[in-house]
């Protein structure tokens, strides 16, 4: 059977944490989308792992799998390996063949077109990712298969590669160099192609996880992003390249809709949101330069208003790992998750972080939304309209500090009563049942109510 988790808003809700919380009883854990723009924390034993292509399972030494939906930088991918087996891992990672290559060039258009749009930029995190789905959907892409075959890597390369310097050099106006060599390119790529093929790493994805399905084997589908970062559901044009959302789990990997189906789909939820990129966030809380729209950092949003912001961004660790950049943050936002809700069909909730809520005095909650003088419980279909929306709060009493570690060994009576409540609401306005309740990053540190694979 297989058990699949999606992220229900803007990424990062921990979604690698609950990979790893029921990894114990998966034997395949398979990412169905997004490339390296991921970024999934795993903390056990006092040690952080944060894995941006390798599947979370790894961490317990479960078969990973890149299925075909996910874009790949074989680079990042043997950086990523090579850095585990120094922490004394053995990532056993498979490639779908279907999956599509991020090449230099496509690292290089990601940041030159970011610079270019303005307004219309998301933010993106410059891995190639948007660039490389585009040459999929335009099927001049190069996929994983192709590395391993010098013929078609080289009329692939010859094809593709003088539009994108043109494209960079006669529209942008850059320079270019060794991104845009043919011959560069084939030398290295080819190199890539021969480690997957002396490491037996590429896989029929659909058929590899459909033969482990009939043996016997559960397997996890671990989504990256968020669904209000889906290229269909989310905040267009502030969203990825791809289908976070479950759809996107089949698709993905090449299972039928039924047979994910099968399994539970679990929605990450943070019990606060945070962003990072641009677009609007009606529960925001005070804002950030260059991403909330229309921020003026002089005036601010009020001073209680910031401070409030800063206490959750400091809790909650909400600053870039790369950059040390502050995330944007606010309340959570139900028609953000009723829209997810419905869009993935959720049959469970995880609910991380509400120990980083621990010890305010009062909780808010963006119940609905005031739009164009009417109230409305879901998000609007365009993103202008979204950016109309004024939150409208409900308020819930603040739960106190405690230890969380023990409410986790305790189960889920242990958790603050006030807590109880607030995550009671939620789970009743999306009619979904409570999983698992995140009180703190490592493997420990979450209540479990129902395993899924039980
Ligand atoms: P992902 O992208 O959805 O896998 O999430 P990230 O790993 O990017 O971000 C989540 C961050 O919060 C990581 O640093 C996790 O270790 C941490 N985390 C996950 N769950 C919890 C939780 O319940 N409480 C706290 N305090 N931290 C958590
Ligand atoms: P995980 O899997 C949070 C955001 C970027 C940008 C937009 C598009 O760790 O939850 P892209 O590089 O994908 O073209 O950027 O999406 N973004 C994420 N935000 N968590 C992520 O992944 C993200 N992956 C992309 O900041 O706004
Ligand atoms: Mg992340």
């Amino acid at each position: 059977m297989t058990v699949t988790i999606v992220g229900s808003q803007l990424g990062d809700e921990g979604k690698g944490g609950v990979v790893d919380v029921y990894g114990d009883a998966a034997d395949v854990v398979a990412r169905y989308q997004g490339g390296d723009n991921a970024g999934h924390t795993v903390v056990h034993d006092g040690e952080k792992y944060k894995l941006s292509l390798v599947p979370s399972g790894a961490v317990r030494g479960k078969v990973g799998v890149l299925g075909n939906g996910c874009v790949v930088n074989p680079e990042t991918l043997f950086n990523e390996i090579d850095t585990l087996r120094e922490r004394d891992l053995e990532p056993d990672v498979r490639v779908a063949e279907r999956a599509h290559v991020i090449l230099p060039y496509h690292r290089a258009l990601d940041g030159i077109e970011e610079a270019e749009k303005e307004d219309l930029a998301a933010g993106t995190t410059k891995r190639g990712i948007g660039p490389t789905y585009e040459d999929k959907a335009g099927r001049r892409g190069v996929r994983v298969g192709d590395l391993l075959d010098p013929d078609v890597l080289r009329e692939r390369l010859e094809y593709v590669v003088p539009q994108k310097k043109a494209l960079a050099e006669e529209v942008f106006e850059k320079e270019t160099g060794e991104a845009f060599d043919i011959d560069h390119l084939y030398e290295t790529y080819r190199e890539y192609g021969k480690r997957l093929e002396e490491e037996d790493m590429t896989v029929d994805c659909g058929t590899f996880l459909q033969e482990r399905i009939d043996a016997g084997d559960n397997v996890m589908l671990e989504g990256a992003q968020g669904t209000s970062l889906d290229i269909d559901h989310g905040v267009y044009p502030y969203v990825t390249s791809s289908n976070p959302s479950s759809g996107g789990a089949t698709v993905g990997t090449g299972l039928g809709p039924t047979v994910v189906g099968q399994g539970d789909v679990i929605g990450i939820v943070k019990a606060y949101l945070s962003r990072v990129g641009t677009g609007p966030l009606p529960t925001e809380l005070g804002g950030v330069e260059d991403q909330t729209p229309d921020y003026d950092p002089d005036e601010g949003a009020g001073d209680d208003e910031e401070a409030l912001a800063t206490q959750i961004r400091d809790e909650g660790g909400e600053y870039g790992t790369v950059t040390g950049r502050p995330r944007r943050v606010g309340w959570l936002d139900m028609p953000m998750l009723r829209h997810a809700a419905r869009a993935n069909g959720f049959t469970g909730l995880a609910i991380n972080h509400i120990d980083v809520l621990a010890g305010l005095e009062e909780v808010k909650v963006g119940h609905s939304y005031e739009f164009d003088g009417e109230e409305i419980f879901t998000v609007p279909p365009t993103t202008e309209q979204w950016g109309r929306c004024d939150a409208t709060f409900k308020s819930f009493d603040g739960w106190p500090e405690v230890d969380w570690a023990e409410v986790a060994a305790d189960g889920y009576e242990a958790i603050p009563e006030n807590a109880r409540t607030y995550l009671e609401y939620i789970s009743d306005e999306l009619d979904t049942p409570i999983y698992a309740v995140g009180v703190g990053p490592g493997r420990g540190e979450t209540v479990i109510v129902e395993n899924p694979y039980e």
